[in-house]
């Protein structure tokens, strides 16, 4: 089979819109490259000393930053401004977003997470590195303002993440579904080996901190407890790595949900908005998934701030269906297994 790179499949749906300009893609080559230096520093983080552990800072959420994480934060930062397309950008690792004074004609802003999961590398498991990107709403030839990244998360223009796991892979949608690229570390690119990713509309793997139970809302326990019972002869399994990429990942192949409620300690949800949740509910729904807050689809919320942070329910059609459902009913536990098999699994699609 020919092997289609990154770069490739990219020039390729360009010439498939006539009107494009090549902005877009050139930023899209941009953020490959980026994570191509970022995955070849983080293969080195168990042998150096000096870039493996904390680096004694603690960011703007208030949580300890590990050295990677700044690393990730400057190479993406660099990248982007060399691109001539970005005109600023805004991350999970700066208190507020950075204009690029050199690059006020470009049209497009990015929001990303240059690594997600990083508490995950002193135990080499996977990480990633999540990204969005909007169309500036300020004018051009402007230094660009917080308003171009306050955006809805509909108004996307591309998302995508990264995943530095047993291969590095690289998973993009610009709004015509979903398509993943696993690097061929011998020749250095990125190459076309998930086309077209569709999640299964529903699974038997849900991903959520359940060691938080007890301060989950109502539904969300129900649904945890449905996942658990054996009477009803459906062997649900949990599966949480604890890095929302290599969890969404997992799940947006083989179907499943994951979850991240608002709990005791993160009463309005642990995750940021703007750097997790649009970017993976973007996706989610090219993949014919679906991603919601509890009540309102991730992708309309309204941001105010830019780390912002929601609660997040993403994954299988049915199985966010589900977890709302119970949202909306009060269901006694003896109630509960005949309402799922009548809203969800007696349903003639599954
Ligand atoms: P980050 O490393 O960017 O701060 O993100 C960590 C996030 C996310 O990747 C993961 O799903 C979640 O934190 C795990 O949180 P808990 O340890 O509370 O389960
Ligand atoms: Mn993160
Ligand atoms: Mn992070």
């Amino acid at each position: 089979m020919r092997v289609i790179t990154f770069d490739e499949f990219i020039a390729i749906n360009q010439e498939k819109h006539p009107e494009a300009t090549g902005e877009l893609s050139g930023l899209l080559r941009d953020i490959g490259l980026a994570s191509k230096i970022v995955n070849r520093d983080l293969s080195k983080a168990g042998l150096v000393d000096a870039i493996l552990g904390d680096a004694n800072e603690i960011n703007v959420q208030g949580e300890e930053v590990k050295k990677l994480d700044i690393i990730a934060n400057e190479v993406l930062k660099k990248c982007l401004q060399n691109s001539g397309q970005c005109c600023g950008i805004a991350s999970e690792e700066e208190e507020d977003f950075v204009a690029f004074k050199n690059r006020k004609k470009a049209k497009y802003v990015v929001l990303f997470d240059p690594l997600d999961g990083s508490s995950n590398i002193d135990v080499i498991a996977p990480v990633g590195t999540i990204f969005s990107v909007f169309e500036r709403v300020s004018k051009a030839g402007e230094l660009c303002t917080l308003e171009d990244f306050l955006q809805t998360g509909e108004k996307q223009v591309a998302a995508g993440y990264v995943i530095y796991g047993s291969s590095t892979m690289l998973v993009y949608t610009t709004g015509e579904g979903v398509n993943g690229f696993t690097l061929d570390p011998t020749i250095g690119e990125f190459c076309l080996s998930h086309p077209d990713i569709k999640t299964p509309a529903s699974a038997k793997t849900y991903s959520v901190n359940q060691g938080n139970y007890h301060s989950f809302p109502e539904n969300v326990k129900k649904f945890v407890d449905y996942c658990q019972d054996t009477t009803d002869k459906k062997a649900f399994s949990l599966r949480y790595i604890g890095s929302m990429v290599a969890d969404f990942h997992r799940n947006l192949l083989k179907g499943g949900i994951f979850m991240y409620p608002a709990t005791k300690d993160s009463p309005k949800g642990k995750l940021r908005l703007m750097y997790e949740c649009n970017p993976m509910a973007f996706l989610q729904e090219q993949a014919d998934g679906k991603a919601t807050n509890g009540t309102q689809r991730i992708l309309e919320i309204v941001p105010t701030k830019l780390h912002q942070r929601t609660a997040v329910y993403i994954g299988s059609k049915k199985f966010v269906e589900m977890l709302v459902g119970f949202n909306n009913v009060t269901i006694n536990p003896v109630e509960l297994f005949d309402f799922v098999k009548n809203k969800i699994f007696s349903n003639p699609i599954l």
